[in-house]
């Protein structure tokens, strides 16, 4: 499908540059997480609390099956940083589009994050330790579940968007 999917971990940059891809192109710009706090008429925080991070991720496979069941076109979606993690839910954004992993170093996840609470997985102490090791976790699943990888430090988004755009001219 004619489409973008931005995955990557916490504070990659997805919802902002999701937006930057969204001004230049024209096309929608539909976030998961955005539409799951509206479904559930909470935020991910009270999700999490009251559901676990299972309700949470079932969650996430439902809108996904409902999303890719619409095929929509001309759409750029951002995901939250977790989504990868079931195997279907990687098959089911490889069939909405271009699965883009937004790769970042997790100093450049902290700078970004600042004393943000809004993270159920990266609340308490020693927040370092805590992005440093399920960064690792994830780095294999999230280059597996990626048609292309961009790096994203120290960069902005209009560069990143760029670098998006142009590769798939070439394609
Ligand atoms: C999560 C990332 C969050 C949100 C939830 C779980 C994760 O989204 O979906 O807190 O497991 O990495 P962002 O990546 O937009 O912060």
């Amino acid at each position: 499908m004619n489409n973008y999917v931005l995955i990557g971990f916490m504070g990659c940059g997805k919802t902002t540059i999701g937006r930057t891809l969204s001004e230049r192109t024209g096309w929608e710009n539909p976030d998961t997480d955005a539409l799951l706090v509206k479904e559930a008429g909470m935020p991910v925080t009270e999700i999490f609390a009251k559901e676990g991070e299972q309700g949470f991720r079932d969650r996430e496979t439902g809108l996904l099956r409902r999303l890719s069941a619409k095929g929509c076109e001309n759409q750029i979606y951002s995901t939250g940083g977790g989504i990868v993690l079931r195997e279907e839910n990687r098959a089911l954004l490889r069939q909405l589009g271009t699965v883009i992993y937004l790769e970042v170093s997790p100093g450049e996840v902290l700078r970004r994050l600042g004393d943000d609470t809004t993270r159920p997985l990266l609340q308490g102490e020693n927040r370092m330790e805590k992005v440093q090791s399920l960064l690792e976790d994830r780095r294999s699943i999230y280059e597996a579940a990626a048609d292309r990888i961009v790096r994203v430090d120290g960069r902005t988004p209009y560069e990143i968007a760029d670098e998006i755009l142009q590769a798939s001219c070439r394609e």
